[in-house]
């Protein structure tokens, strides 16, 4: 996809992560993923949080080290973001995986979640991650298409939790 690219959160400026943001607050989704949620009101304190829980540090027990990366086009402005999580744990290997994204509401079926994943499977490979394990709820049909056309194979073993069938997809 032309005029697209993954980067680090160092390399988005306050004022344009603030938008996403306030675009999904708005919307009263929850923000996913998780990890681009700021921890701090200080935003260059914020990118070092990042950076000290992409080497583990700083995370809470029992969670691993993971990188986030946002979706920027031309304009600078952020569309979507991704969370690699370096390891699975027993929890992540039932819901969550090793690579979950989002993209901001106003800017959704335009391929942008495709483009997301195609990218953070670089990313991944860079990360040492061969195998990479992505889940999707059955009900979220946008995350299993964008699974399925990024070379997903569904695993046989579904899982579930609070009622909720959740598959999960393999890209070797
Ligand atoms: C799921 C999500 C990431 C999809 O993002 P997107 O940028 O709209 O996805 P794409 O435009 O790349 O679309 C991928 C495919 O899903 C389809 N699709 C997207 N949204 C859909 C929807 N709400 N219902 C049905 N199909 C949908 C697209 O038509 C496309 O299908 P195709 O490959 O057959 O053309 C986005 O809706 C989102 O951020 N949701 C909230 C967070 C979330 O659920 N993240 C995934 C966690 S596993």
């Amino acid at each position: 996809m032309e005029g697209v690219q993954l980067v680090k959160p160092s390399q988005v400026k306050e004022e344009a992560y603030l938008e996403y943001i306030k675009e999904w607050q708005a919307s009263e989704e929850e923000i996913i993923p998780h990890a681009s949620i700021s921890k701090s009101k200080n935003y260059d304190e914020q990118i070092d949080i990042w950076r000290k829980e992409e080497q583990g540090i700083g995370i809470p027990e029992g969670w691993v080290s993971g990188s986030l990366f946002f979706l920027v086009n031309g304009e600078e402005k952020v569309l979507g973001a991704v969370h690699i999580r370096h390891k699975l744990t027993e929890p992540l290997l039932k819901r969550g995986g090793h690579i979950g994204y989002g993209v901001r509401p106003g800017e959704r079926k335009k391929g942008y979640a495709t483009e997301i994943l195609k990218l953070s499977l670089n990313e991944a490979r860079n990360l040492g991650i061969n195998e990479v394990l992505i889940t999707c709820d059955d009900d979220n049909p946008g995350s299993y298409k964008t699974i399925e056309s990024n070379g997903g194979v569904r695993d046989p073993e579904d899982a579930e939790e609070n009622g909720v069938l959740i598959r999960r997809y393999w890209i070797r």
